[in-house]
């Protein structure tokens, strides 16, 4: 990797920008470059305004600015249509929204939602509710002795029953990236739909909505160097066409009566309340910098950067890792655990050696007990991080180990 790329990047970072820190958390959030700060700052500064509500000046422009957020998300994930791009709060109200809508209203009692062992709780949890009410079934792709999904397991659990299915691009625990074309494709062979989860990977990699055909795709902008409180659904139109609002209340009214009302149409529908303008403004300011950047580069900064990261980890005999040895079927995400130290020990020792990292069952409950562990360490990485960052990690690793080794020598 390039010294300069690493310098010019993190400069554009201004919480971790000389930073005495290692920020290995960003799985969980990134950090906000300088021009997203920015763009939400001017947002508020001259351009505030409640959208669609008022006929002046000052509301349209705010309704402008809504609108070319919406545009770039679009762009960003090649959806045919404008309408086609929900704004929500995050990843997991987008989820909630599909079970809600799509599920309730589409689900028998007999067909079968299928989603796999390494899914976020967001994905699972909607789904127990919505199968459970109408009589249906879940199951569960599990994974095999390389933590990937194998396309037997596929063939198994996808049936002429499976009316939904649900898989994250890439895993918040294993960093597997999920073989999601293919997924797709056996799921419109049954015709089921498929629910697509990028969060983890759009910071990472490109994902075409059209090139993959997936019918709903959830992120948040959070992880990919947007603000918090803003999250997307895209859903082909005919579907979303069809489906009934999730919240109510708001613009995504179109008249009510004393005893009914009738809805706007298509994307307001699924917006109600105030919408966060400046968090959309944000969002379209991420995606510019991710194009500045551009997602080869990206690509290829990460997975040396992660190939390194690997490398080393894999030198101590007492840290398991938990990831695929197929190296282009791996992104940005490594699990360990140190042996015999538990890995919310080892992660506030971490922290007292100034690296970042999530420790936990990282809201993939199932997925580790499934792999018979209560927890991992996990690392994520960006395009902000450096190998200075893990060799602060690798050197935290060896003082935590050195420290338990005694403590439990003294205690022998
Ligand atoms: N879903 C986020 C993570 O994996 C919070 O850390």
């Amino acid at each position: 990797m390039s010294k300069n790329f690493e310098i010019d990047v993190r400069k554009d970072f201004p919480l971790i920008n000389n930073s005495d820190f290692a920020y290995l958390d960003s799985g969980a959030t990134s950090q906000k470059p300088e021009c997203v700060l920015k763009a939400m700052d001017e947002y508020y500064k001259i351009a505030n305004a409640n959208p669609h509500r008022g006929a002046y000046e000052l509301s349209i422009v705010s309704t402008k600015a809504y609108d070319e957020a919406r545009q770039s998300v679009q762009k960003l994930l090649n959806a045919r249509h404008f309408e086609e791009i929900v704004f929500t709060k995050n990843a997991t109200e987008s989820l909630n929204l599909i079970a809600y809508s799509y599920g309730l209203e589409n689900l028998m009692p007999g067909d079968e939602v299928v989603l796999s062992i390494m899914e976020h709780h967001s994905m699972i949890v909607p789904w127990q509710k919505i199968v459970k009410a109408k009589g249906a079934r879940l199951k569960y792709l599990y994974l095999n002795n390389d933590y990937q999904i194998d396309e037997t397991e596929l063939r198994n659990k996808i049936t002429t029953k499976t009316k939904v299915v649900g898989i994250s691009s890439v895993s918040n625990v294993l960093g597997t990236m999920n073989n999601v074309e293919k997924i797709i494709q056996l799921a419109h062979e049954v015709n089921a739909i498929a629910i697509v989860d990028i969060s983890q990977s759009i910071a990472h990699m490109p994902f075409d909505v059209q090139k993959t055909d997936a019918d709903f795709v959830v992120f948040s902008s959070h992880k990919m160097y947007g603000p918090l409180g803003v999250g997307v659904l895209y859903g082909k139109k005919e579907l979303l066409e069809k489906m009934p609002p999730f919240l109510m209340g708001g613009d995504m009214i179109e008249y009510v009566y004393e005893d009914h009302t009738t809805f706007s149409g298509l994307p307001n529908k699924f917006e109600a309340g105030t919408q966060n303008v400046a968090g959309a403004v944000g969002l379209k300011a991420a995606i510019e910098y991710i194009n500045s950047i551009d997602y080869e580069n990206i690509m290829h900064h990460e997975q040396e950067l992660s190939s390194y990261a690997l490398s080393e980890l894999k030198k101590f005999d007492y840290v398991k890792i938990y990831c695929t040895q197929n190296k282009s079927n791996h992104s940005t995400v490594i699990s360990f655990n140190i042996d015999g130290v538990h890995p919310h020990d080892v992660a506030s020792i971490l922290d007292a050696n100034k690296v970042c990292v999530r420790a936990g069952n990282h809201c993939a409950q199932p997925l580790l007990r499934y792999l018979g562990i209560e927890g991992t360490c996990r690392l994520s990485l960006s395009i902000y991080n450096t190998k200075k960052d893990i060799d602060m990690l690798v050197a935290a690793i060896k003082k935590t180990y050195e420290m338990f080794r005694r403590y439990l020598k003294n205690n022998e």
